[in-house]
């Protein structure tokens, strides 16, 4: 275990943002995290967790010793037929953990193919896509306490998951340090193929009777139509929430645009989509400096290379102040501000 100081962070935040940490140090055990976490020389020392970096805007340097938990492993712990129980450490890259899924036939994770972050970030903020969360497959979470290097094993209701929400987003925010995660998946799955482009692009890959890979490759060429690649174009995926307004409201913006898509939540609100609203607000393909809005996907702000994190923040400011004055709708940033 090396801890180095003045660290860059740009490898470390899919948005390729420059920060630097004060200190840096990447633990692959349970052993090292409460072995830096007790140590008394190190006690003082604000601690930041950062996982796969794919939900952060780095907007400053962090003071503070920046964790960056890579312990790995993918476990069976327990099969009773058709379901199987996976513990896997929550530095695993999300995307070769739901191959590992999908390749053993394990269903549950493979409408979330291609999110980009690491396993131990998944739970933080719930990830979804394509009519799946992953608090739809999660037994557990475990998760060592900055505070006293103890061992805490969260159970899914303890989790207290809600849309791109958690407990660790709230009241455990910035006290836990995720180090694994249990699923529970099943090798008979009840496919969701009923989100929006699912069908149509399994109809074009001629498939009628959808398998697990069939599902996880139908989303994987959907997100590459619409989503940047991060590895080529820095993003952190949605910038924003979509957000939960009242039916009144939605029927007011559905009269002037008939068209306005719009997802029932209950009898009373409904959920519009951000990027419809951004779109219409004509912000698509907005380009100002080294950084912008995705032309393909309004919901997703990009730095095409060189941006800096308070260049995207005063961007996503001007975007939230137009859609409250043409919409009156305040959005909501589910992208994390350091
Ligand atoms: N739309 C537009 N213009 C745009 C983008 C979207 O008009 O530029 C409208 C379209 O009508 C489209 C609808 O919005 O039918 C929904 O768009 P899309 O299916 O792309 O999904 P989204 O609501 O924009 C959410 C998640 C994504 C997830 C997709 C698919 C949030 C904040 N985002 O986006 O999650 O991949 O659904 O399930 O809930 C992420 O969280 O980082 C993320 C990418």
């Amino acid at each position: 275990m090396q801890i180095q100081s003045n660290f860059p962070l740009r490898h470390y935040n899919t948005f390729g943002l420059e920060s630097t940490a004060r200190f840096f140090v990447e633990i692959t055990s349970l052993t090292e995290l409460t072995e830096i976490l007790t140590n008394p020389e190190w006690k003082k020392t604000p601690k930041f967790i950062l996982g796969g970096g794919s939900n952060i805007l780095l907007t400053q340097d962090i003071e503070a010793l920046v964790i960056h938990p890579k312990i790995t492993g993918i476990e069976k712990i327990k099969e009773a037929d058709p379901q199987v129980w996976l513990k896997v450490g929550a530095g695993e890259n999300w995307h070769e953990f739901v191959m590992y899924c999908v390749e053993n036939g394990y269903g549950g994770v493979e409408n979330l193919s291609l999110i980009p972050g690491s396993v131990g970030a998944a739970p933080m903020q719930n990830i979804g896509a394509y009519g799946v969360e992953v608090r739809n497959v999660i037994e557990s979470v475990e998760a060592i306490e900055i505070e006293t290097g103890e061992l805490h094993v969260f159970s899914n209701a303890e989790c207290n998951f809600g849309y791109r929400e958690s407990i660790f987003k709230k009241e455990a925010r910035d006290r836990f340090v995720i180090t694994g995660v249990t699923f529970v998946l099943s090798k008979k799955p009840k496919l969701n193929i009923g989100y929006g482009d699912v069908q149509r692009v399994l109809a074009e890959m001629e498939v009628s009777v959808p398998t697990i890979k069939d599902v996880s490759e139908a989303i994987m060429r959907i997100r590459r139509s619409k989503l940047p690649d991060p590895a080529k174009i820095g993003n952190a995926g949605s910038f924003f929430k979509n957000p939960e307004i009242p039916v009144s409201k939605f029927d007011e913006i559905k009269y002037k645009n008939p068209l306005a898509p719009g997802y029932p939540v209950d009898e009373n609100t409904v959920k519009i989509p951000a990027g419809w609203l951004i779109e219409q607000a004509g912000w698509k393909g907005y380009r100002t400096g080294n950084v912008g809005v995705h032309d393909r996907q309004a919901l997703v702000l990009v730095n095409y290379g060189g941006g800096t994190g308070n260049e995207i923040k005063l961007l996503s400011e001007s975007i939230q102040e137009s859609i409250l004055s043409k919409f009156g709708i305040s959005l909501k940033a589910e992208v994390n501000f350091i």
